[in-house]
């Protein structure tokens, strides 16, 4: 476990703006059914905000240029929130490097356009953490976008990524709309995706520990040495974080949002393990790459402007496993779950 970071310089506190969201305002989430995006369009509804927009990518392909101009145009939100994207883990990435890039260059590129055609006043572009350099310092601070190269298995992704901020900026610089952009670290909670290739490593721990326990199975094995650090934020505290800062925040630089503790991957393991209810022994097989040895952001910027975060590790995994094992029928898991094949 790290301290928090130390509280941020007055500069940074000069980014700080009070834009309130009102329930009559119209609020547009683009990706409303993903893991971010269905979790921030669940605290705007518990914060009375009924004035909400979605469409599905079975209905609205946000890769077309036309359709998404169309829906804006139709729409005409007040705020627009850019949670739709191409996602996935190591493997997805590194496999589908041309859909990566293609597809979410076209989703932010159609959608801050549209916004900016159609008269949004105010939007929020979610990016990543894996914009920063493979060897960034840690914490990994918001000035360390561009100091580096990449991790080489996310690239394409991180390239898109960066273009977004990078039009988010352009946008603010040519049109003075007040956009701005949002890094979350590693995201995790309802609504997760539990598929074997696509999904990232907490979820996919959860699963494997279901699995284990429904098998009877009495060793589990994790790739590489489970020595690396990470870091986690639930997507209820992401949410709470992404309304405060469209009614705070208010500047061309990206922000960092995290809780500024990381874990190593074994300690990440244990706590999945002993929540699930799986006694059995890990295995750390070190002849798969383990990648960065730490990734943690640096969120002083964000909580020097007032916002923490609410939820532990161990109550996070909790609610989302409470929530993975009532929702088994629904679940994002495209090959099967043992014992309830799709
Ligand atoms: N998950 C993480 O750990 C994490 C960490 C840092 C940042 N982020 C960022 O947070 C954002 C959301 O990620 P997430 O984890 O919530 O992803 P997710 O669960 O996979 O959700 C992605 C959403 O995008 C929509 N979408 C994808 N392609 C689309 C298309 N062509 N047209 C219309 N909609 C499309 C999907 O719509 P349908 O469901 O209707 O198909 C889905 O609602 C991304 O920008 C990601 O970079 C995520």
């Amino acid at each position: 476990m790290t301290t928090m970071p130390s509280p941020p310089s007055s500069a940074d506190l000069s980014v700080q703006t009070d834009r309130r969201l009102t329930p009559d305002q119209k609020i547009y989430v683009a990706g409303h059914r993903g893991l971010a995006g269905s979790a921030f369009w669940r605290a705007l509804q518990q914060r009375g905000f009924g004035n909400l927009v979605g469409a599905p990518s079975a209905e609205l392909d946000l890769r077309d240029r036309a359709a998404t101009m169309d829906f804006v145009s139709a729409q005409r939100p007040d705020v627009m929130v850019v949670a739709a994207a191409k996602v996935g883990g190591i493997l997805a990435n590194d496999r589908y490097p041309a859909e990566f890039l293609s597809d979410n260059l076209r989703i932010q590129v159609n959608l801050m356009d549209a916004a900016r055609e159609f008269g949004v006043g105010r939007l929020l572009f979610l990016g990543s953490s894996c914009i920063y350099p493979k060897f960034a310092e840690q914490p990994i601070a918001e000035s360390a976008l561009l100091t580096g190269a990449l991790e080489p298995t996310n690239d394409a992704y991180a390239i898109a990524k960066i273009a977004g901020i990078l039009q988010v900026q352009s946008i603010r610089k040519q049109y003075g709309l007040p956009y701005i952009s949002a890094m979350p670290t590693n995201l995790y909670g309802p609504g997760d995706n539990f598929d074997a290739t696509n999904s990232h490593v907490l979820p996919a721990l959860i699963r494997r520990f279901h699995e284990a326990r429904l098998t009877g199975a009495d060793q589990v094995t994790i790739w590489g040495s489970g020595t690396p650090r990470r870091e986690f934020l639930h997507v209820d505290d992401l949410a709470s974080a992404l309304v405060f800062l469209l009614e705070h925040y208010d500047s061309p630089e990206p922000i960092n949002v995290g809780t500024g503790i990381d874990v190593t991957i074994r300690e990440l393991a244990e706590t999945i393990a002993d929540v699930v209810g799986w006694e059995g022994r890990l295995a750390f097989d070190t002849s798969k790459p383990d990648g960065t040895p730490r990734k943690l952001l640096d969120v002083s910027r964000l909580r020097g402007l007032g916002w923490a975060p609410s939820l532990s590790l161990r109550d996070g995994v909790e609610s989302t496993y409470r929530w993975f094992t009532r929702n088994l029928d629904t679940v994002r898991i495209e090959d099967g779950l043992v014992g309830l094949p799709r």
